[in-house]
């Protein structure tokens, strides 16, 4: 796993780095997109290679991360629609290139698997953007998740509900119980997995992460198995940090043709 900490705005373009060198090499790659504030910057940064240096998404294939269930097909909320308005109408993404598990699906179960045949239909994912929920999550894996489970129903936790209520007038009621998230296991089967975290308020679970036990009650900390993964951090997400001058040190000396 690689560690790299530096000021937010490096970090989004470190990411966007990853997926242009990425789409440049496999111009019909899959990636895995997350919603939520941590990927914003990056968004922003590959909309506007988009329009300067016309990077193109047009073959690209993207997977959500995660979709509530129930959420009325306008709403806007709906990762579906929000991944539209941050970056898939932004970069030309064609709309039917771009799938998320079905949260209004009469069968979930059976949406739920689809998903997963979709995903390996297209032969996996190539990068996997990620955050970090303040409990730890990935995609919507809350503590307690099978560090090997697919494409399934979750319950939010009440840390989450609130994290998220700023997206829904701070009314926490407002915020879906329900979930559909890719799996722990589906996330460790993306060949690169790029996680971005900003703030004090992730570095307890930053640092449980990179440092802590493997443990369901920190799901993120299934990345520890992953050939490829790479924690982009802000210096508050990194003050918890054991290793952080070992982290800072390995980055400085890496040699250019390592790429991320
Ligand atoms: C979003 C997702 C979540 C978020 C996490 C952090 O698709 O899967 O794991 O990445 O809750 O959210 P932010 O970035 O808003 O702090």
């Amino acid at each position: 796993m690689e560690v790299i900490i530096a000021e937010g705005e490096r970090l989004a373009e470190l990411a966007a780095d990853a997926v242009e060198d990425l789409l440049r090499r496999k111009p019909d790659a899959a990636i895995g997109l997350a919603t939520g504030s941590s990927p914003l910057a990056v968004y922003d940064e590959l909309a506007r290679r988009h329009q300067e240096s016309g990077l193109s998404f047009e073959r690209a294939r993207g997977f959500l991360l995660d979709e509530y269930v129930g959420l009325p097909a306008d709403h806007p909320e709906r990762y579906r629609n929000v991944i539209a308005a941050e970056v898939g109408d932004r970069v030309g993404w064609p709309e039917t290139q771009i799938s998320g598990p079905d949260g209004l699906a009469d069968d979930i179960a059976e949406a739920c698997a689809a998903y997963e045949r979709s995903i390996a239909e297209a032969g996996g994912i190539d990068l996997q953007l990620l955050g970090i929920g303040t409990d730890g999550h990935i995609g919507f894996n809350e503590p307690g998740s099978s560090l090997a489970s697919r494409t399934r129903l979750k319950s939010l936790t009440l840390q989450t509900r609130q994290d998220n209520a700023r997206f829904f007038g701070d009314d926490v009621d407002a915020v879906p119980v329900h979930c559909l998230t890719q799996g722990l296991g589906t996330i460790s089967a993306a060949g690169h997995l790029v996680l971005l975290a900003t703030g004090r308020h992730k570095a307890e679970a930053v640092h449980q992460l990179v440092e802590g036990p493997v443990s369901a009650l920190w799901p993120a900390t299934i990345m520890q198995f992953h050939p490829h993964a790479t924690v982009l951090v802000d210096e508050a997400a990194a003050s918890r940090l054991q290793l952080a001058g070992y982290y800072r040190h390995a980055y400085a000396a890496k040699p250019d043709w390592q790429g991320l």
